[in-house]
């Protein structure tokens, strides 16, 4: 590649939420929000602490928009494909959150950072948290999870908050209805030990688990729709595509099965 190169713009399709997202060369172009300069902050840190598992910041384009490197590998999609919800894949998922969380522990955010807004635990905030590890989220290479992107969503909150967010994407904690042959009949219970495991979530955090997973749903709930009427988009297209209701249908699911997962955890 030499100075000058025209790339063609590429859309990248895969999210739910942000139009507008291509790959131009070895980079990705997104719009920009009020938190971007706040991720860019946190994602210098997250590269400076030599965490590799996420996309650099390159800069800002003539257009305005935020320019990341592209993460080579395959973004897990909905239905995910096999590799994406095998026991190994759920335990190095967890070690890359484990060692992104370690890594996002010690940034110091800039004076006056703005972050999206959100659902959250009721904690004191331990770091920054990424709060989006859904199925899109996330890039294997060689049939691992090696790398986050999307760091859209990351605010102040709790490592227990993203544990569970993570969960119920890949565990998953979800109403069966709501998910592809692959994932229906996988066991959660010992998938939610396994994640935890790998993680070394400290039994205090074990024992919440689930009782935030619940109030996650119910806040969850309430964020969504407010974004869906306010924010407009992609928000109103998850919404209108029933994602509330896949929200409601996953906390009767956890209520109903609570006791029987906590047994797996204590
Ligand atoms: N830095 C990146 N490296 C590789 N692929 C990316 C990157 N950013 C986005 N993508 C691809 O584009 C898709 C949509 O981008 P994303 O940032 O997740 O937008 P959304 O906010 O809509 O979820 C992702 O699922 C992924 O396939
Ligand atoms: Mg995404």
């Amino acid at each position: 590649m030499f100075a000058g190169t025209v790339h063609e713009e590429i859309p990248l399709l895969g999210g739910d939420v942000t139009d507008g997202v291509v790959r131009v060369g070895d980079t990705v172009r997104r719009p920009t929000r009020p938190s971007t300069p706040s991720v860019h902050a946190l994602l210098r840190h997250l590269e400076a602490a030599g965490f590799g598992g996420a996309p650099r910041v390159v800069g800002l384009d003539a257009q305005g928009r935020e320019v990341l490197t592209f993460v080579e590998g395959d973004s897990a999609v909905t239905p995910p494909a096999a590799y994406a919800v095998t026991d190994e894949s759920l335990a190095a998922l967890a070690g890359l959150l484990r060692r992104f969380h370690d890594a996002s522990a010690g940034f110091v955010p800039p004076p006056q950072a703005v972050w999206e807004d959100g659902s959250n635990d009721d904690a004191a905030p331990e770091l920054i948290g990424h709060c989006d590890v859904n199925l899109d989220n996330v890039i294997f290479r060689d049939g691992l999870p090696a790398a986050l992107i999307d760091f859209d969503m990351a605010r102040p909150t709790t490592r227990l908050f993203d544990v569970v967010t993570t969960l119920r994407h890949w565990a998953p904690i979800a109403d069966p209805l709501d998910l592809g042959p692959l994932q229906r009949d996988l066991e959660v219970g010992p998938r939610l030990r396994l994640f935890c495991d790998a993680y070394g979530l400290a039994s205090r955090d074990r024992r919440r688990l689930l009782d935030l997973a619940r109030l996650r749903f119910d806040r969850s709930y309430h964020a969504m729709r407010t974004k869906a009427l306010t924010t407009g988009g992609g928000w109103s297209r998850m919404w209108d595509g029933g994602a509330g209701e896949r929200i409601r249908r996953a906390c009767a699911w956890l209520e109903t099965n609570q006791d029987e997962l906590h047994a797996h955890l204590i």
